[in-house]
């Protein structure tokens, strides 16, 4: 079946003009928007849902409100205020791409695609986003709602990641390319979400052929999901006095350039015990003994599930030295929130400290 792109070309933007959500990156109604912030915006909502980026995005605005301020801060500051969205990659490459823009593009957010791609951590998703939302260029954009919205106007119980992107490309052409690209985004967000959508409500019900078979609740059919492998990791809370050893992760590793306690994958018939020991003696080089069980904390990332289990520990002889870290910082318990942590981090540092923390 042949989709009639300028019929819902128009009726997506009548739509948008009348049901758009006010979100603080998205410029009036046909007034220009900032590159940099919608550039910020569409990194925050890769993963994450526009209610939990809200809050970040108006931090961060008022933190780091220009190009310069944030290619000008030190790393450290960028991950403590992207502490909580998770996939910290983003902002690593965020802030690197930011970089590159203040030290080769004299602070001007390239508006020519090839330019654009060549950033740290520019995929194609951003690359229509910002091209065609804040530079009015006709480049398309698929994302989970998009392919959603595909799925059922073609009644597709399994589009091609090709054949999504064609159909975005050939629906972009034309007036306002960025709302356009927008309006699709907030249909699937919207109306036409995975679980019983919205369909009268839909600007475009009368040209979708899942509603028309009446499948749109099993378009897409979902993805079967692999188990995921599990990571059993002993992680030592080494404390002297009232401070508590925290190191700061290597850049290249999973959640890299956060903060967070040392840690080992535990081996086979190894306990947590010695694992927590051989992480402090490997990690940091130093003799450690374990002592009490503090707490497990379960986290799922996207490739590994991970149960962190902390021990405390005293250390027994020598001074910890960053080896397999970055850097190692003796923290007193109180001053554990200046540290960008990962989440399932800060609830050790909540089960195992003297201090709630937020
Ligand atoms: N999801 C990601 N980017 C979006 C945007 N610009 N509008 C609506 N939903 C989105």
């Amino acid at each position: 079946m042949s989709l009639d792109f300028p019929t819902l070309r128009s009726r997506l933007l009548a739509w948008y003009d009348a049901a758009r959500r006010d979100l603080p990156w998205r410029a009036a109604p046909g007034a220009a928007s900032d590159p940099y912030h919608v550039w910020l915006s569409e990194v925050m909502l890769q993963q994450t849902r526009v209610e939990t980026v809200r809050p970040y995005y108006e931090r961060w605005v008022a933190r780091f409100p220009t190009v310069q301020a944030l290619a000008a801060a030190p790393l450290d500051d960028v991950l403590k205020a992207w502490e909580g969205l998770g996939y910290y990659r983003r902002a690593r490459n965020f802030h690197r791409a930011v970089q590159e823009v203040a030290a080769r593009h004299g602070g001007r957010v390239p508006g020519e695609p090839e330019a654009f791609r060549a950033l740290p951590g520019v995929g194609r998703y951003t690359a229509g986003a910002v091209m065609s939302i804040a530079f009015g260029r006709e480049e398309p954009v698929v994302d989970g709602n998009v392919r959603r919205v595909f799925a059922r106007w073609t009644d597709d119980p399994a589009p091609a990641v090709d054949a999504q992107w064609r159909m975005a490309a050939a629906l972009v052409p034309g007036e306002r390319p960025g709302d356009v690209n927008q309006a699709v985004m907030e249909l699937g967000a919207t109306v036409c979400t995975p679980r019983n959508p919205r369909c009268g409500a839909c600007p475009v019900r009368d040209l979708c052929a899942a509603f028309a078979a009446g499948t749109q609740n099993e378009r897409p059919a979902p993805k079967k999901a692999k188990p995921l492998p599990h990571e059993d990791t002993a992680v030592p809370v080494i404390q002297r006095g009232g401070d508590v050893l925290l190191v700061r992760r290597p850049v290249a590793a999973r959640l890299g350039g956060m903060w967070a306690f040392p840690q080992a994958i535990r081996h086979d018939a190894e306990s947590v015990a010695a694992a927590a020991e051989r992480a402090a003696a490997e990690g940091l080089n130093v003799a450690v003994r374990a002592g009490e069980a503090l707490a497990s904390v379960d986290h799922v990332f996207t490739h590994v599930r991970a149960t962190y289990h902390a021990v405390r520990c005293t250390v027994v002889s020598g001074e910890p030295r960053a080896v397999r870290y970055d850097d190692v910082a003796w923290v007193p318990w109180a001053r554990i929130g200046d540290y960008a942590l990962p989440v399932a981090q800060k609830r050790i540092a909540a089960l195992a400290g003297p201090h709630p923390l937020a």
